[in-house]
């Protein structure tokens, strides 16, 4: 049974499917969306045509009023275009937003006189629905700002996509936090006694990052280090090395020729990536077994990969940045201090989800009005026990408020970061609110609005692989 798709569990309007139907949740398997993480792969042997009249085009070469030969499906066999349809450009896009890497096509390109047909493969019906939920969500926001205006193109693309193929909201999908369980008042959670060193040290064993991670940042730093040196220190370790050639030869690099030693790994990856993958795989050894009764640990990583993926991707195209790698770490951490909350203090945090919800207010405000700081100190205070750089504790203390870190340009790429991550729905950390967004970071970051499209392309072709790779299957 499906609920049909309307508002969240807080009368609010609700964007794009990211969540699969419930199927294997229970199992604690990935809920990954069914967004982007679609190849198709041409069922050669079902084919009913030869191949001399058929031909195998990337979809980057595709051009409207070639017909397609055959269906477009996912991975899991989803449907998603049938053959005979005769292409736009918006099929196109949609390919593209899609990961669709590959078509069938007729080897002559005809019916060009049907691509200007409008696209009838989703119902006008379902396009207004998924306008008028974008709509609502984006109503703290002006449609007229360059950025604000593109992307919610893009969530409106991706939130007709959701519903013309029957997914789940997410926010309709009532096992992926205990928000929709908050009772009328809020729960006698007293937030007196809680202070942010009690909540890092207390439970959670959080003191420091693995050995391991200590051990490469220092062989990292040793020019006296050859790479080889350094591929011996991560070595004493089989299942950090394993994790890294996992990496290095998935899509979050796209390596052209697998890569099978880890001296040649590092070789082509360089140090900072290095980094950035043991960091990585350090702190999820940490929190891997982390569980929540009010939070989704899945949908948490699932929007803290995302954010790091995004910031990584964003960072690629701001003017004078070096080393984006750091920005996947930062993307990765920066609600860390959220989970180590929820897991804690899950009655104070209950009655923040309250808070937020009554007042209408981002959870890190209500968090402040309850407890007198936020998620983003918690974090920024673990960040300082395990010595990691300044500017990655800047980078998660001012995620929400850029303005407050001086407007230096690393927060404002994860404030933006998060911001698309929120507002793409890209899992959630349990804030569902699309804020009112501060064009003084983008503008800061000299970008245009016109790389919102490639990035999220590349999330939808990076998420899947990278979560499993970094969060596993649980
Ligand atoms: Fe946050
Ligand atoms: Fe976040």
């Amino acid at each position: 049974m499906r609920p049909s798709p309307s508002t969240d569990n807080r009368g609010r309007a609700s964007l794009g499917g990211f969540i699969e139907p419930t199927t294997g949740a229970s199992k604690g398997l990935p809920q990954i969306g069914r967004n982007g993480f679609f190849l198709v792969t041409p069922k050669i042997g079902t084919r009913a045509r030869t191949r001399d009249i058929m031909q195998r085009v990337s979809v980057n070469k595709a051009t409207p009023g070639m017909v397609l030969e055959d269906d477009v499906r996912d991975q899991k066999g989803r449907f998603l275009f049938k053959a005979g349809q005769s292409i736009t450009d918006k099929h196109i896009r949609i390919f593209k937003i899609w990961g669709v890497t590959e078509i069938w096509t007729e080897n002559e390109q005809s019916g060009k006189e049907e691509a200007a047909r409008e696209d009838a493969s989703i119902p006008e019906e379902t396009l207004d629905r998924a306008e008028d939920l974008v709509r609502e969500s984006f109503r703290d926001n002006s449609l007229e700002d360059p950025f604000i205006g593109e992307l919610y193109r893009i969530c409106v693309e991706r939130t007709a996509q959701s519903l013309h193929n029957d997914w789940i909201l997410p926010a309709e999908d009532k096992t992926r936090s205990g928000k929709g369980d908050a009772p009328e008042t809020p729960p006698r959670a007293e937030p007196r006694n809680i202070t942010i060193p009690g909540l890092v040290s207390d439970r959670l064993k959080l003191a420091t990052l693995p050995n391991i991670y200590y051990k490469t940042l220092e062989a990292v730093h040793d020019p006296s280090m050859s790479l080889a040196d350094i591929a011996d220190i991560v070595s004493t370790d089989p299942s950090l090395s394993a994790k890294i050639l996992q990496l290095v030869n998935s899509s979050f690099y796209s390596l052209l020729k697998k890569v099978d030693t880890l001296t040649r790994a590092l070789a082509l990856i360089g140090t900072n990536h290095l980094m950035t993958i043991v960091t990585g795989v350090s702190v999820m050894s940490i929190f891997k077994k982390s569980s929540s009764t009010i939070l989704s640990m899945n949908e948490f990583w699932q929007h803290s990969i995302g954010c790091g993926i995004i910031a990584r991707m964003l960072a690629s195209y701001v003017p004078g940045v070096v080393n984006s790698e750091r920005y996947f770490v930062a993307g990765l951490l920066h609600d860390i201090g959220r989970l180590i909350m929820v897991q804690n203090a899950p009655r104070q945090m209950q009655s923040v989800f309250h808070i937020a919800e009554r007042e209408d207010l981002p959870l890190f405000e209500a968090e402040k009005r309850h407890l007198g700081f936020d998620h983003t100190e918690v974090g920024e205070y673990l960040a300082h026990k395990w010595n990691l750089p300044l500017s990655l504790k800047k980078m998660i203390r001012y995620h929400h408020e850029p303005e407050l870190g001086s407007r230096e340009m690393d927060p404002e790429i994860i404030y933006v970061a998060n911001f698309l991550t929120t507002a793409l729905r890209c899992g959630s950390s349990g804030e569902d609110k699309i804020p009112s967004f501060n064009s003084g970071a983008w503008m800061d970051l000299s970008l245009s609005p016109s790389v919102l499209e490639p990035v999220v392309i590349q999330l939808n072709h990076q998420l899947k692989e990278t979560f499993e790779l970094i969060y596993g299957h649980h």
